[in-house]
C-alpha cells in the first residue's frame, strides 16, 4: 500500500511523491528525485526535521531525543528519516524547494470554456491531454498560468477540486489586465502553462467549526474547498461570509446555494459594500461577522480575497479580542507579490 505525501516547501511550492506503508518519507522523497534535508538518515542529527501538518505517521523508537524531543514530537515535528506514513500526509519542510533539488511542477492544458460574469469575472476552464494525470494538488492552493505571447505569468486558485480532469478558475476582470485582455480575446483550444501547485494557503483536517471569508473572486479557493467537505460529509458547522463591491461582482451564489444541500451545516451570507448597491446586507464582511460564528476562538478560520480586506478582517479579529485556534488567509495580491500565511494557536 503506498501513501499520498505532500511536500509543502518554504517558497510555497508543493510536490507530492508516492511513499510505500514500509518506506521512510526521506527515501521515498529520493527515490522520486527530492533530496529533503538530511545528514545522518539514521536519527541522530535532527538535520531532517520537518513539521507534518495533516496524516498518520510513525516514528518508532530508534532516534534519539537531541535529535528531536518531546516537546517538539507534540508540536507534530518529525525526523523524515524516521518517519513512516500510516496515511496521506501535508509535511511543511523549512527550506525552499530548490535547495532540495526541485521546483513546481508544469504542465500544459487546453482552454475549453470561458463564461462570462458581467464586467466582474470570468469562470475559465482547462482541459488535460488523455496523456496527462489530473494535477494533485490541496484545496485552496493555486498555480502560476502563463500569459500566452510571453514570459509573463499569474497566480490564480483552483476553484475545481483535487482529481478533476477539467480545471476550473474564477478570475477577475481587470481593465487593462494582461490576463484579463487575454482571456477577452482568447480562442478556445489554445494551450497554456500552468506551473504549481502552490501555497500555504488549504484546507487542514477539519476537526472544529469552520469559517469561510471571501471577498471578490476570493471565492474561488473555497468553491474547491467546499467541493471537498461536500465529497466527506464533514458534519462540522460551516458558515461564510462572500463580500464584494458592486452587485455584479456577487457571481456563482446559485452554486454556494447547492451546497446548503449537500452538507449536513452549511451556511452562507452574501454582502455587498457600495453605498448605491441594492442588496439587503450593505457593508463590508466585517460589518455582518457575528461574533457567534467565532465560537469563542474553538474554530479555523479561512480568508482570502484582495489584500485590504484581508487586511481589514485581520484588524476586525484582534479588535474582538478572540484568538480562532486556526487561521489561514491568502492575499491576491495583484503582480505577483506573494503573500500566504498561516497562524495557529493551538
Ligand atoms: C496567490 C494568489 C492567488 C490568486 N488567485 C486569484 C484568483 O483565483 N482569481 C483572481 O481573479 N485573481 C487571483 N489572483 C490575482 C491575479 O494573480 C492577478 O493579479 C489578477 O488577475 C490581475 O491580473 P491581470 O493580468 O489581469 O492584470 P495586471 O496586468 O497584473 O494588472 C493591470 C493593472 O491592474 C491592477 N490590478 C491588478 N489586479 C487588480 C485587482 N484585483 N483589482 C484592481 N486592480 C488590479 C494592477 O495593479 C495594474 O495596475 C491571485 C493572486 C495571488 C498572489
Ligand atoms: S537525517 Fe539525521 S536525524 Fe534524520
Amino acid at each position: 500500500m503506498t501513501h499520498t505525501i505532500a511536500l509543502s516547501f518554504e517558497d510555497g511550492v508543493t510536490r507530492f511523491i508516492e511513499c510505500r506503508d514500509d518506506e521512510k518519507v526521506l527515501d521515498a522523497a529520493y527515490r522520486q528525485r527530492i533530496n529533503l534535508p538530511m545528514d545522518c538518515s539514521d536519527g541522530v542529527c535532527g538535520t531532517c526535521k520537518c513539521r507534518c501538518e495533516e496524516g498518520d505517521y510513525e516514528l518508532g523508537d530508534d532516534y534519539l531525543e537531541e535529535a528531536l524531543d518531546e516537546q517538539e514530537l507534540a508540536r507534530g515535528l518529525v525526523l523524515t528519516c524516521q518517519m513512516v506514513p500510516r496515511a496521506d500526509c501535508v509535511i511543511a519542510v523549512p527550506v525552499p524547494s530548490s535547495a532540495c533539488k526541485t521546483g513546481p511542477a508544469r504542465f500544459e492544458a487546453t482552454l475549453s470554456a470561458i463564461t462570462a460574469h458581467q464586467d466582474a469575472a470570468l469562470e475559465v476552464e482547462f482541459e488535460l491531454d488523455e496523456s496527462t494525470a489530473a494535477p494533485a494538488f490541496l484545496p485552496g492552493q493555486y498555480v502560476n498560468i502563463g500569459i500566452p505571447g510571453g514570459a509573463e505569468t499569474r497566480s490564480y486558485s483552483f476553484s475545481s477540486p483535487p482529481g478533476a480532469r477539467r480545471l476550473s478558475f474564477l478570475i477577475k476582470r481587470v481593465p487593462g489586465g494582461r490576463m484579463s485582455a487575454y482571456l477577452d480575446g482568447a480562442r478556445m483550444g489554445e494551450r497554456l502553462s500552468l506551473d504549481g501547485p502552490l501555497g500555504a494557503f488549504y484546507l487542514r483536517e477539519p476537526c472544529r467549526p469552520l469559517l469561510l471569508l471571501a471577498g471578490g473572486t476570493g471565492l474561488a479557493p473555497f468553491l474547491s474547498m467546499l467541493e471537498v467537505l461536500a465529497s466527506r460529509d464533514v458534519g462540522l458547522p460551516i458558515r461564510m461570509l462572500y463580500g464584494v463591491t458592486r452587485d455584479q461582482d456577487l457571481v456563482l451564489v446559485e452554486r454556494l446555494q447547492a451546497y446548503t444541500d449537500r452538507l449536513a451545516d452549511f451556511e452562507f451570507l452574501t454582502c455587498v459594500a457600495e453605498q448605491g448597491s441594492s442588496h439587503p446586507r450593505k457593508g463590508f464582511v466585517t460589518d455582518h461577522l457575528d461574533p457567534g460564528v467565532l465560537h469563542g476562538g474553538e474554530v479555523d478560520v479561512y480568508l482570502c480575497g484582495p489584500p485590504p480586506m484581508v487586511d481589514a478582517v485581520r484588524r476586525h479579529l484582534d479588535g474582538l479580542g478572540v484568538v480562532p485556534a486556526g487561521f489561514y488567509y491568502e492575499k491576491f495580491t495583484p503582480n505577483l507579490v506573494i503573500t500566504a500565511g498561516e497562524e495557529v494557536s493551538a
